[in-house]
């Protein structure tokens, strides 16, 4: 039985549906700890031109395959790719997709399942008894918490059970359904925050931070990883976005679009540093552990706040959301392959690769606590000190995203034509001005810039 294949209703979906995708812990989670870690304001420019130079034109270019083909990654490289140099090889990219979905989903989602704890404790008020002591909640976040491994695998459990349940309602009923929804409601979250976030005395040195440049701290390893951060952030190097547009209607221009989208994604990571860089200064709270600020940190900020219960609920509920559009995207990956490609129905691939990923992801939420014979347990063959999960993390983003965004721009800036590149660009868009501009940038600054970032993972420069 075949099924017919979905669609967006039409720009707006898509448009929520990307950013759902686009936004997530990438935002909220990890860019202000390396906007913290990378000494802000010059880190912020060179991350903003790694957006608009490396990620808007491979946001593009993924879109385009995907549209033009209305496949998922694999069958869109296999069938764009035969008739052309390099052939069938090309659809080894879609795999490296696929597999990259796979890896990211499992560990992504053990953190997203955190911000339903956090939510819960919030509510319960026992978050905010443990936060009244920032060494209490530190040590209960590293220690307790993270250990319990029990409690680690029912929150991700939980967690993949809302993300396969949306994708299990297709394209326009589950993945836009929720998007349309959520979305709307982080902006809201976002609004409140910012706006308390300026009546906070610390909003003025949060400012400087984030907006006044300084470029004598900035190392190559800062530019390495905010090129790096561009591609986790915007969803590129998957085929997250390739499979996105190839639900999209021709109707619907493609430059615009990636604008858009990536516009709001830099909107809100910005907005997430404003709020987070405020509470803190005005805390006055030592930042030690910066990657886990989020879970450790905030909490006794706010907890100080009137309102506070709700107030910190609201804020992991933002997170939570943002945190849904994303995984929901990654499992999209992973079950249009088989829907495309193996000829499973829709409902019968979101419950095996949505349960496969969740098993595996199991062991990434057991692996935190350091179980020992769990932590050495290693895919890459190379000492890890952060156990499975911290390995996971690795692959992916030094790995798997730059190699199959370079890849990507390459095969669409030299393989595929540009007479086939540029009709497609302009189907739904009217003539296109800013093409030899897009050319350029596919061809030479993308390919260059993620080269880079490859060349000094190989050598073992190591930037996160
Ligand atoms: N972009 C998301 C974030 O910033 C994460 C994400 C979702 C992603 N889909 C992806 C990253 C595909 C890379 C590829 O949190």
């Amino acid at each position: 039985m075949t099924e017919t294949r979905g669609q967006w209703s039409g720009r707006l979906g898509f448009i929520l549906a990307a950013s759902g995708s686009a936004i997530g812990l990438g935002n909220l989670w990890k860019f202000p700890y390396i906007t913290h870690e990378n000494n802000g304001g010059a880190f912020v420019l060179v991350y903003i031109a790694a957006i608009a130079v490396v990620g808007v034109p491979i946001m593009i270019a993924e879109v385009l395959v995907g549209r033009h083909t209305q496949l998922s990654p694999v069958g869109a490289l296999k069938a764009l790719g035969k008739d052309r140099p390099g052939g069938t090889v090309w659809q080894s990219l879609g795999f490296l997709g696929v597999l990259a979905g796979f890896t990211i989903l499992s560990y992504y989602s053990v953190v997203a399942g955190w911000t339903i704890h956090y939510t819960w404790m919030a509510l319960s008020g026992d978050l905010a008894e443990l936060a009244v002591n920032p060494d209490a909640l530190g040590a209960y976040f590293g220690g307790e918490f993270l250990a319990n491994g029990a409690q680690q695998t029912m929150y991700h459990v939980l967690f993949m059970g809302l993300t396969t349940g949306a994708v299990y309602f297709g394209v326009k009923g589950g993945i836009e359904r929720v998007a349309k929804i959520l979305m709307p409601l982080l902006g809201m979250i976002l609004v409140v925050l910012v706006i308390y976030s300026t009546t906070t005395s610390g909003f003025g040195e949060a400012m400087r931070f984030i907006f006044n440049p300084d470029f004598s701290t900035l190392t190559t390893g800062s530019v390495l990883e905010a090129l790096g951060h561009a591609f986790f952030t915007l969803s590129l190097g998957m085929g997250a976005m390739l499979t996105y547009g190839s639900y999209m209607g021709r109707d619907i221009s493609i430059p615009r679009a990636a604008l858009q989208i990536s516009f709001l994604d830099t909107l809100i990571a910005l907005m997430a540093c404003v709020i987070m860089f405020s509470i803190i200064n005005t805390s006055g709270v030592e930042v030690s552990k910066s990657s886990t600020i989020l879970f450790t940190t905030i909490p006794t900020v706010l907890v100080k706040l009137p309102g506070a219960g709700l107030l910190i609920a609201l804020f992991y509920v933002l997170i939570g959301f943002a945190a849904l559009t994303s995984t929901i995207s990654l499992l999209e990956v992973v079950s249009s392959y088989a829907i495309d490609e193996l000829r499973w129905s829709r409902h019968r691939a979101t419950l095996t690769m949505g349960g496969v990923i969740t098993l595996f992801g199991v062991l990434n939420a057991l692996s935190l606590g350091g179980n020992t014979s769990l932590s050495s347990f290693n895919l890459i063959g190379r000492q890890s000190t952060q156990g499975l999960f911290g390995t996971m993390d690795y692959l992916a983003s030094n790995w798997y995203l730059p190699v199959g965004g370079f890849l990507v721009a390459l095969f669409v800036g030299w393989v595929l034509g540009p007479k086939m590149t540029r009709q497609e660009l302009e189907t739904g868009h009217g003539e296109f001005r800013g093409y030899g501009l897009w050319r350029f940038l596919i061809r030479f600054a993308a390919p260059l810039a993620v080269g880079a970032i490859i060349v000094s993972v190989i050598l073992g420069k190591e930037y996160q």
